[in-house]
Formats: structure tokens, C-alpha cells, sequence
């Protein structure tokens, strides 16, 4: 008696062709006696073909043969093996088709699509279940590690474990005493950042604005300095003034022998503004100094000694020797200055008086020295 197996899908597949193939009839009496899947889907196939030989050949027969159920409903082989295998579990193989025919919901009828009834590759499909199991914690562990993503087995794991275990075994950190993190010294604070160092003409610019403006201020200044310092200057001098610049009123002018008869002296005129005479004047000598101002409008006259004469250069007026005028618009004769024998002898001009003639104040002795 042949072994009980559990067959794939794709075995029974090739099984249900090959018996469509070798035609309706029954196994032979040397074959195996097949499985209730087998014989379940031996008479699914039987029926399909009958079915199919009925049916008009509109449709290819490469299509995948779809078992019809009671109610007119194809089924697809997915749909006839899941009948197959819930007969199976009940205990009974009668009822296979029966489930198959169960009409099926609306999106159910349309056909299948040729993928979806492909058979499984056989390598698949014949390998026996391993029996092992895959956890997530292995599936987890083989993702950290690096290895090739996907389901990894228990008999992967224990590398992924081993590295845990490894990992959990390393001597962990001594820990740290509750001092030790107050002892420790604070991280140093960065260092504020340098500026971008200038660049020369930048520097060059600066020191020009910098020496330009403490130029303007130092010009300002000394020209300010200089300005109080005359300011105070003129009002010092305003304050003092020069009152020497004068001649003085009073002067000496020398011996009376200095001065010979009949000799009119003129080397006091730039200085003085006197001349010094030595003449007679009424019968009597005498030396007496004359104003050297016209007294027509103030000019200042001129001796000729050749025409023994004064004459003004403004309007032609003249005098004589003594002073009195004769011609031109004088319209009075020279003035004359108080004039003395000092101390010493000396003749002593008094500017500060004077005479005049149409006054009769020639006559006064202080106009004149006798000699
Ligand atoms: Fe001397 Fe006129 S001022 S004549």
C-alpha cells in the first residue's frame, strides 16, 4: 500500500492534466490508489472536460480549466483545491464539489488571470517545511546587524544573540561620584572674536581724515592764539600811550654865540619847526624864534637866503627877515615862540607860548633875547 502524502498544489495539478490527457478513464489497477484530494480533483477535471467539450470552442484551451458549479458558476482551481482540502478536514471527500459549487460572490465569477493560477515553482512548491520558526527579536536583531534584510531563523539568530549578550557583557562606565561633576571645572567661555583687520587704504584714509582734522583744529587754534595776543597788544598800547613821540614844547637850541647877527638858522625846522634869527628889529638886536607856519593857510615857507626873504610855496605870500609880511595873501607877519637864557646859558625855546606882532606882543620881553 502506497504511503499517505500530502501533495502540493502543483502535484495535483500535473496529476488532474495527466489524467485529462490519458482520458476519463478510471485508474488502472497497478496505479496507486490515489488520494481523496487526488480523487477529488480527478473528478472535478472529468467533469470539466465534459463541460468543455460541450461548450462552443470560443475560448482558447490554453486557459486554465475552471470547474462549474451547480449553479452555472465557474470556479477556479484555487477555489476547487480550498473545497478540497476543507472535504479533507471534515473527514469526507463527497462533499467536494458540492463546495466548490457554492456560488461565490460577484468579483468571484470573472475569470482569474493566468498568473494567478500559475503553479509554484517546483523547488518551492517540493520543499518540505523546514519547521523553523522566525521571531521578530531575530528578524530585528538580523536588521541591526547589518545583515540581509528579511525573516531571519532561529539558526541565524544566535550570532545576532551572541552580539547582544557580547554588547550587555561590556564593563559599563564606572560611575561618576556626586562631587567629582561639582569639582569639575567649568568649560572655558570662548574667546570674543578678532575684528577683520582693516585694510590699508581704509588706515591710510583714517590717518589722512584724522591728520587733516587735527591740522584744521591746530590752524584754528593758533589763529585764535594769535588774534587774543594782538587784541591784548592794542589794548595795552591803548591803555599807554606813547606820548614821547612828541617833541617836547620846551627846548634848548644852544649858546647865544651859535647864533652870529643878521643869521637866520634853519637846522631847527625839521625837528622844532622854529627858526632861530639874530637881526634887528626896531633899532635893537636881538634873537627870537619864528613859527615856521604861514599864517595865510598853514604852509610851511621857505628861507632864501639870496633874496633874504621867507616865501611860502603854496600862494606866493612873504616875509621879511623879522617876520612881517609883504606880499601874498598872508594877511598877518609869522608868529613867534617865547623863548629865554636857561641855567646853563643856553638858549631855551618855549613852544608851548607865542606872539604875535598885530597884538603888540612883541614887544612882551619873552619874545625875544637881547644880545
Ligand atoms: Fe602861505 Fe597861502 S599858505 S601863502
Amino acid at each position: 500500500m502506497a504511503e499517505k502524502k500530502k501533495m502540493s498544489v502543483a502535484e495535483i495539478l500535473a496529476a488532474a492534466r495527466a489524467k485529462s490527457d490519458g482520458g476519463a478513464a478510471a485508474p488502472s489497477a497497478s496505479e496507486p490508489q490515489a488520494s481523496p484530494e487526488r480523487q477529488a480533483v480527478a473528478r472535478v477535471e472529468e467533469s470539466s472536460h465534459v463541460e468543455a467539450e460541450a461548450r462552443p470552442k470560443a475560448k482558447p484551451a490554453a486557459k486554465p480549466a475552471a470547474a462549474t458549479a451547480a449553479g452555472g458558476a465557474r470556479l477556479s482551481v484555487a477555489d476547487i483545491l480550498a473545497a478540497a482540502r476543507a472535504k479533507k478536514a471534515e473527514g469526507g471527500d463527497g462533499a467536494v464539489v458540492e463546495a466548490a459549487a457554492k456560488p461565490k460572490p460577484a468579483a468571484a465569477d470573472k475569470p482569474k488571470p493566468a498568473a494567478a493560477a500559475k503553479p509554484k515553482p517546483a523547488a518551492a512548491a517540493s520543499a518540505p517545511k523546514t519547521g523553523v520558526q522566525r521571531d521578530t527579536g531575530s528578524i530585528l536583531a538580523a536588521a541591526r546587524g547589518g545583515a540581509k534584510p528579511g525573516p531571519v531563523s532561529k539558526a541565524e539568530a544566535p550570532d545576532v544573540t551572541a552580539k547582544l549578550q557580547a554588547a550587555a557583557a561590556k564593563p559599563k562606565a564606572a560611575p561618576v561620584e556626586k562631587g567629582a561633576v561639582a569639582r569639575a571645572a567649568p568649560p572655558m567661555p570662548a574667546r570674543p572674536a578678532k575684528p577683520a583687520a582693516k585694510k590699508d587704504g581704509e588706515e591710510d584714509r583714517r590717518g589722512f581724515l584724522e591728520i587733516a582734522m587735527g591740522s584744521f583744529m591746530a590752524m584754528g587754534f593758533t589763529a585764535l592764539s594769535v588774534t587774543g595776543g594782538l587784541f591784548t597788544l592794542g589794548l595795552a598800547r591803548f591803555m599807554f600811550p606813547n606820548v614821547l613821540a612828541e617833541p617836547p614844547s620846551r627846548f634848548k637850541v644852544g649858546f647865544r654865540e651859535g647864533f652870529p647877527a643878521g643869521k637866520v638858522e634853519t637846522k631847527f625846522v625839521p625837528q622844532y619847526g622854529v627858526w632861530v634869527v639874530n637881526a634887528d628889529f626896531q633899532g635893537q638886536q636881538q634873537i627870537y624864534a619864528l613859527k615856521t607856519v604861514c599864517t595865510h593857510l598853514g604852509c610851511t615857507p621857505n628861507w632864501l637866503e639870496a633874496e633874504q626873504k621867507f616865501k611860502c610855496p603854496c600862494h606866493g605870500s612873504g616875509f621879511y627877515k623879522d617876520g612881517i609880511n609883504f606880499e601874498g595873501p598872508a594877511p598877518r607877519p609869522l608868529e613867534r615862540y617865547a623863548i629865554r637864557i636857561s641855567d646853563d646859558g643856553q638858549l631855551e625855546i618855549d613852544k608851548s607860548k607865542a606872539f604875535q606882532e598885530e597884538l603888540g606882543q612883541w614887544a612882551d620881553p619873552d619874545s625875544y633875547v637881547t644880545v
